[in-house]
């Protein structure tokens, strides 16, 4: 049985998760608007990723005994000034998601829930995936400048 702690905690953490795939939705459409095809296609996987990652938090939590439920979430940004932009904001979100998980890293620890440490670990590594991919996609774009764009949105228009 999970502990009231963790489980308020891991359901703060879908929360977290569903706003980022709302986010990432939101940059989906946007990107589609302005005409960047590929990198909209590339979000919209990102938004998936996402709600993913809320179902399987709640998931563990359900099969620990805990309820999963669903919160309210904030409203997502609207619209950015470049692709480059989106993609710098990927990356700073991405960061502050990795410090959402070591906190509740540190919980599980200190409730001395080793089971829920493992499965929370799963996402430790995710979420160094997570931070180099945007960081290297915000260097092609930075590397490409305007003239290159195209070919870059090409690119991430490639993701599966
Ligand atoms: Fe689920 Fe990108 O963190």
């Amino acid at each position: 049985m999970i502990s009231d702690k963790l489980q308020k905690a891991l359901n703060g953490q879908i929360a977290a998760e569903l706003w980022s795939s709302n986010l990432y939705l939101q940059m989906s459409f946007f990107l589609k608007h302005e005409g960047w095809d590929g990198s909209a296609c590339w979000m919209a996987h990102q938004a998936e990723e996402e709600r993913g990652h809320a179902l399987k938090m709640a998931g563990y939590l359900l099969s620990r005994g805990g309820a999963a439920n669903i919160q309210a979430t904030d409203a997502v940004p609207q619209d950015w000034g470049s692709v480059l932009e989106i993609f710098e904001h990927t990356y700073e979100h991405e960061c502050k998601v990795s410090s959402m998980i070591n906190s509740i890293v540190a919980l599980a620890i200190e409730e001395k829930d080793y089971a829920a440490e493992n499965f929370l670990r799963g996402f430790v590594d995710e979420q160094v995936e997570e931070e180099e991919t945007a960081s290297a996609i915000v260097d092609r774009l930075r590397k490409a400048g305007e003239a290159g764009l195209l070919f870059v949105d090409a690119e991430l228009g490639k993701r599966k």
